[in-house]
């Protein structure tokens, strides 16, 4: 900074008054998007504490080598099947693309193989992970003041935030004991019709929720499809943990049942293909009627896209699509290896708290059917302080719940990730999440 001669001592060209939040867009005074950054600087602070907290996924078998591998795979791919030479090969995966992506014939593969599902690949759009997705769904529904999105609640903080970015209201809908609370859902959509609010879409995540670990069985989500039929109501049915279940069948998602399309679902690659690589998707094969003739909601969605991220990464697509490639379209097959790892850390958890806190503790956790969560329920209060508490003087990171909540739910609830240890890790961190309990355990 220069100072200017003549005129004061303190007075420097280039200092500004510091830019007031109440300045900038109003979603940054909301406290959901601070969630994950405290979230992720407690983490940082207490790198030796054993983590339940963060919903990663598995590491130990990461290896760099694979990256290389699937970028073959997808090139030969592209020679072979589409009979392109080096100048295209070299073209698709260094230039820019496709705004709605390069790989969604693949997906939609995909999608037919694991799900069941019958997709268009123009109703696909390929996105920087699904949080992406969220976004432009969110922006294209958000018309007006009135719009407003549902979601089971608790719900994960990437919605609510994406819905924040773009001025829209959450209204949370109880999950109750089978997922979602429909008559909960019915009493919503009348309040905020009475009120002169408009919902636009209900958002859930029917398989092993983040954070709940809840899963909608087959008559549920019958009945759901039914209710958002009767309330008109699009579903953004959020699917990134489906794969990983302890057992037994999987019911069909939610967009496989649709046959009206109401459902827009949101797929994601962190979990089963590469979180590094940042892909997921979208399947929006809603028509949309404008003045140049009907289109797919897809397209429209991919013009957000256009003016949000221009196209997601070639190379990271490219990527995925080796690793789909090597196991037939199937991320069943290609992550048997991880979702044994993850059956067997839910187990462990699950017997390791039955063991800590049998009868009478005051402490009690719901039985998910798979995924990475489990929620644990004490007679204290679970605040952020307490997190920090922890971390410090016990050595053991968890997720307070009430993140979770827009109304102030989940005080007394944290949520346990089984994702990312090993079992020896878990016994330790199950150790020193006991001596926490007990510590502060009203007597
Ligand atoms: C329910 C849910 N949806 C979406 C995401 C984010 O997916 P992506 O990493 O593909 O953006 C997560 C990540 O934890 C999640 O739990």
């Amino acid at each position: 900074m220069v100072a200017v001669t003549g005129v004061s001592a303190t007075t420097t060209v280039g200092a500004r008054a510091p830019i007031a939040l109440a300045d900038l867009h109003g979603s940054l005074a909301d406290p959901v998007l601070d969630s994950m950054t405290f979230l992720n600087e407690i983490a940082g602070r207490f790198p030796d504490a054993v983590s339940f907290a963060a919903g990663r996924p598995y590491e130990e078998f990461f290896e760099v080598e694979a990256v290389h591998r699937y970028l073959r795979r997808y090139c030969d791919h592209l020679r072979d099947e589409h009979g392109m030479g080096e100048r295209q090969v070299n073209r698709v995966l260094l230039q820019y693309g496709r705004t709605k992506g390069i790989v969604h014939d693949l997906v939609a593969t995909n999608l037919s193989v694991d799900e069941g599902m019958d997709v268009d690949p123009e109703a696909v759009v390929v996105t920087v992970g699904a949080q992406e997705g969220m976004f432009l769904v969110v922006r294209a529904l958000r018309t007006d003041p009135r719009d407003v999105l549902l979601a089971v609640s608790p719900n994960y903080v990437g919605i609510r935030g994406a819905a924040s970015l773009v001025d829209m209201t959450t209204l949370p809908v109880r999950d109750g004991s089978w997922g979602i609370d429909l008559a909960d859902l019915a009493r919503v959509v009348r309040s905020a019709r009475a009120a002169g609010q408009r919902p636009r879409a209900l958002y859930l995540v029917p398989d092993f929720a983040n954070p709940a670990g809840a899963s909608l069985d087959t008559d549920t989500r019958v009945a759901v499809l039914r209710a958002a039929a009767e309330h008109d109501l699009l579903i953004i049915e959020d699917n990134p943990y489906g794969l990983f279940h302890a057992g037994g069948e999987r019911p069909a998602t939610l967009k496989a049942m649709d046959d009206e399309c109401r459902v827009v679902y949101l797929g994601s690659f962190a979990k089963t293909g590469m979180p590094g690589a940042r892909v997921g998707y979208v399947v929006a094969d809603q028509p949309v009627a404008g003045p140049g003739g009907t289109g797919l909601l897809a397209d429209e969605l991919s013009k957000i896209k256009s003016m949000v991220t221009v196209n997601t990464s070639p190379l990271a697509q490219a990527v995925i699509a080796g690793k789909l490639l090597e196991h037939d379209c199937s991320l069943v097959r290609a992550n048997e290896r991880e979702a044994q790892a993850y059956r067997r850390n839910l187990r462990h958890v699950l017997d390791g708290l039955a063991a800590r806190f049998g009868q009478g503790a005051g402490v009690s956790w719901n039985t998910p059917g798979g995924g990475f969560f489990v929620v644990v329920t004490v007679p204290f209060v679970v605040d952020d302080a307490l997190l920090e508490r922890s971390a410090r003087d016990f050595g053991v990171l968890w997720t307070p719940m009430h993140h979770f909540y827009a109304d102030g739910g989940g005080r007394h609830q944290l949520r346990l990730s089984v994702s990312l240890l090993q079992p020896p890790q878990i016994e330790q961190g199950l150790d020193r999440l006991a001596a926490l309990i007990s510590e502060v355990r009203p007597v």
